[in-house]
């Protein structure tokens, strides 16, 4: 079998499925069409734990309607707010926290994350993270939006005390500019 090297949100699920163990806490800070909650949902297992975010109430009913039609339902808690208010929802610690930035796929491209709201929420996240946990951010940097909310968080990410945080950036350097990006930040042992 050949190996392939492959994009941001393959790394992304890649690095849950190894950092996560059946019974762990975890949260979706954006929850979109479900798509994560569902791998999120499978990999906790019946008594693990999901909390998930998104502002967008039709973000919310099709990603209940698929983790009922997967009969996943009673391993994760949908909350209709922004994860900017994550710290008031979950109260640590937690496995893994995932982020797939940007707008609804098929939905309005005004309603997407922002830089203010989310370093709120990766500040909430860093802080709920057990020690090894893990903290997974796709961005989406070919829009405006985007592209500001990577610069931004790289800059912030970059200036995390390496004593308790290790940070990764993943990115094709000669994909052009817009391809998705991966940041992976572990929280070390100890780092608390
Ligand atoms: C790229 S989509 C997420 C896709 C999703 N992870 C999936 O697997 O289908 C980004 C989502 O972030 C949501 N969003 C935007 N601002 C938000 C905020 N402040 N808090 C939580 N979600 C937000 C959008 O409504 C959108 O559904």
């Amino acid at each position: 079998m050949s190996y392939e090297l492959k994009s941001a949100r393959y790394l992304a699920r890649e690095v849950i499925l190894r950092a996560v163990e059946p019974g762990d806490t975890v949260v979706d800070a954006t929850m979109g069409n479900g798509h994560d909650t569902q791998m999120l949902c499978e990999t906790v297992g019946p008594e693990g734990r999901v909390f998930a975010f998104d502002v967008q109430a039709q973000a919310v009913e099709e990603t209940r309607k698929r983790l009922r039609e997967q009969g996943l339902d009673s391993r994760a808690e949908l909350i209709l707010s922004g994860h900017e208010h994550m710290a008031e929802y979950v109260k640590g610690p937690v496995k893994a926290v995932m982020f797939n930035l940007g707008w609804l796929p098929g939905g309005d491209h005004e309603v997407t994350t922002r830089w203010e709201t989310t370093r709120t929420a990766v500040e909430s996240a860093l802080d709920l993270l057990a020690p090894m946990g893990v903290l997974v951010i796709c961005a989406y940097p070919g829009h405006a939006e985007g592209e500001r909310e990577k610069q931004e968080l790289t800059a912030f990410l970059g200036g995390l005390d390496n004593r308790r945080y290790n940070v990764l950036h993943q990115r094709f350097l000669n994909a052009g500019l817009g391809a998705p990006e991966c940041f992976v930040i572990q929280k070390q042992n100890g780092g608390d």
